[in-house]
């Protein structure tokens, strides 16, 4: 017998909520854990865009036969033009080679089985705080896994010096975790100066930047939330790029996302990925179909796209409108503490500085469900669970 030996697995941190939250039978719960865009009614719908792309598919696909190992080349040239912009160096120079991923999780494991495999990087420096699967895919793939200040708690805004003090202790190939925009869970990017800075600082003392890039289009939009990239690939001649359309398409579970190795010259790039695809073929052979052509019909359609950004304009301004009243919700509360710095955090999350205590007491005597370093979903927010919500923080605080 060998299961019998298999130890019990911790919940995790974001999804395990999703979990208890379902288990929960109380009627007014409201799961702010996962970061899933809700509409006004509370639903996650199918983009229309996604539905028509869809529709077109059923149409015109012919076969269901396997695609190569990095998958559907019309959806990897295009994810190369979201990045970068169509006439960027990277783009024009051929320098980038994309494979389609199973998501951003799939593309940040692709990229670091590949690097710890073939390249003499084998630490990756992340922000504290990250997103809480970082460290599991990272340490799944045997990178060993350094924290860079990030965060100032007691001013809830970047700690900019410590990122550059921290980042100037690390080794030449070691590899930075970068969140292209919408910083997950801060919700605090790095402006245009600190890219620049942050560029320099990987190119002096040759370190290799990782961007997760999971947001674009829920900061200011899909090309605003691309600066802070294009302006490290200005500098960085070395870098790869993890993204992920489940948010900005709303495909969560068709688990689309891409891995972009950029290096100096398209012969290099070739070359080394090469090695991607035998990492992916090692690992799933090659991806599903049915995300990277939705994806890649919308973005090959004027029409579709135009739809598309309309779309993920809405999603983007009604996270942006909860923000503003959730804040108010709270002072309306008596709520006194100020939490008006909220509404400078970009993206889906607010990351509200409850602690642990508070957090736990939000889900035990309220049934409001947040993630334990206290993220907030923001992008789960409505109308209507606002008020449940903004009572049970108030109750809390008056509570510690
Ligand atoms: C999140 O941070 O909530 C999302 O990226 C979903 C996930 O997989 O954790």
């Amino acid at each position: 017998m060998i299961f019998n030996q298999v130890e019990q697995a911790s919940a995790d941190p974001i999804l395990g909520l999703t979990d208890a939250f379902k288990a929960d039978p109380r009627a007014e719960k409201v799961n702010l854990g996962v970061g899933i865009y809700k509409d006004e009614s509370g639903a996650t719908p199918i983009l229309k865009s996604v539905k028509l792309a869809e529709e077109k598919l059923l149409d015109s696909e012919t076969s269901k036969s396997y695609l190569g190992i990095d998958g559907v080349q019309a959806y990897n040239q295009a994810v190369q033009t979201l990045l970068f912009g169509k006439s960027h160096d990277v783009v024009v120079k051929k320098r980038a080679a994309t494979a389609q991923a199973p998501g951003g999780t799939g593309s940040l494991r692709v990229a670091a089985e590949f690097l710890v495999k073939n390249t003499a990087a084998q630490t990756i420096w992340v922000s504290n705080p990250s997103w809480a699967n970082h460290n599991n895919i990272f340490n799944s793939a045997n990178l060993a896994v350094k924290q860079y200040g990030y965060y100032r708690p007691e001013t809830h805004d970047m700690d900019f010096d410590a990122m550059c003090a921290d980042l100037n202790t690390a080794n030449a190939g070691d590899l930075v975790l970068l969140h292209g925009c919408c910083h997950n869970p801060t919700g605090i990017d790095l402006n245009s100066q600190q890219w620049e800075a942050i560029a320099k600082l990987c190119l002096d003392k040759q370190l290799v930047p990782l961007f997760d890039f999971a947001y674009q289009g829920f900061g200011a939009g899909v090309e605003e939330d691309a600066q802070g990239l294009r302006i490290v690939a200005n500098i960085v001649p070395e870098l790869l790029v993890a993204n992920s359309f489940s948010k900005n398409f709303g495909l969560y579970n068709e688990r689309i996302g891409a891995v972009t190795l950029v290096a100096e010259s398209s012969t290099i790039a070739n070359k080394a990925f090469s090695q991607v695809k035998s990492t992916i073929r090692a690992n799933y052979s090659n991806p599903p179909a049915h995300g990277a052509l939705i994806v890649s019909t919308i973005l090959a359609d004027e029409a579709l796209s135009e739809l598309w950004q309309q779309e993920l304009q809405q999603m983007r301004e009604r996270i942006a409108q909860m923000r503003g009243l959730f804040v108010e919700s709270l002072k309306a509360c008596g709520v006194e503490q100020n939490f008006d710095f909220i509404n400078d955090q970009n993206g889906m999350f607010s990351f509200s500085g409850l602690t642990k205590d508070q957090v736990n007491q939000l889900k035990v005597d309220h049934g409001v469900y947040i993630v334990g370093s206290g993220r907030i979903s923001v992008a789960g927010m409505t109308k209507s669970n606002m008020p449940v919500i903004c009572k049970a923080i108030a109750a809390v605080l008056a509570n510690s």
